[in-house]
């Protein structure tokens, strides 16, 4: 079973788009998902309530007493985290996941905030004895703007406050199919397939990355 953690200490950054998305594309891939939301404002969760009975059945799944409880055979399981999580309450979640991933949205003070947020995921390494893979995922970018034009150069040479690179994947830009397909309960891989084709493409290295071993603790 891969578990794969979407997180980021910022709320609204797009945790939950992320988290159903990636969920509906295994899905329809014939996977057996499932999908953990943590956050007590329960997205996931109600993305999940009104999912169609015509597209693939993702399974509820929750984290209690620090132990995920999945049903049988899952293949995939995608975990949708709250805000303004740090700590050991960060260091609980990390320890269930072996794959991060991150949105962040394109303001300086967004990926400030990231830089910091990931520099704390390294240094949970010692506590949680494994390696971390993770990626991040510029999210609603607005690609009218000139920060957006910017923005892959910027992210592709940035530096953690470690030195590290930045795992850096991809971007996805603002759009509505985001909105229409959720208020679907679908994913964009499940919805009007004209006109998400641009945005699947924009998901391409991001799912490759999460379809390989490359995205699991060695
Ligand atoms: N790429 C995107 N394009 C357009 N709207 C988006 C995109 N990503 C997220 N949103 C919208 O932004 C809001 C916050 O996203 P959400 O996934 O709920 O963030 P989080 O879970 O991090 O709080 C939601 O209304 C969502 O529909
Ligand atoms: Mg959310």
């Amino acid at each position: 079973m891969h578990s794969i953690l979407v997180l980021n200490s910022k709320g609204g950054c797009g945790k939950s788009t992320l988290a159903t998305n990636i969920a509906g594309y295994f899905a329809q891939l014939g996977k057996r998902v499932a999908l953990a939301d943590c956050d007590p404002q329960g997205s996931s969760r109600d993305w999940l309530s009104i999912r169609p009975s015509s597209a693939t059945e993702i399974y509820d799944a929750s984290i209690r007493g620090g132990k995920l409880h999945v049903p049988r055979n899952t293949d995939v399981i995608v975990i949708d985290t709250p805000a303004a999580t740090h700590g050991q309450r960060l260091a609980n979640y990390v320890r269930l996941g072996q794959t991060m991933v991150i949105p962040l949205m394109p303001s300086p003070i967004d990926i400030r905030a990231a830089e910091h947020f990931i520099d704390e995921l390294y240094s949970l390494r010692k506590l949680i004895k494994r390696k971390i893979k993770l990626a991040t995922v510029a999210n609603r970018v607005r690609e009218d703007t000139l920060a957006a034009a910017k923005l892959d150069y910027y992210l592709d040479k940035m530096k953690l406050p470690n030195g590290q690179k930045l795992p850096y994947m991809t971007v996805l830009r603002s759009s509505q199919n985001y909105i229409k397909a959720a208020e679907k309960g679908l994913s964009i891989f499940e919805f009007a397939p004209a006109k998400t084709l641009y945005d699947r493409e924009q998901w391409q290295p991001l799912l490759r990355w999460l379809s390989s071993k490359r995205s699991l603790p060695g």
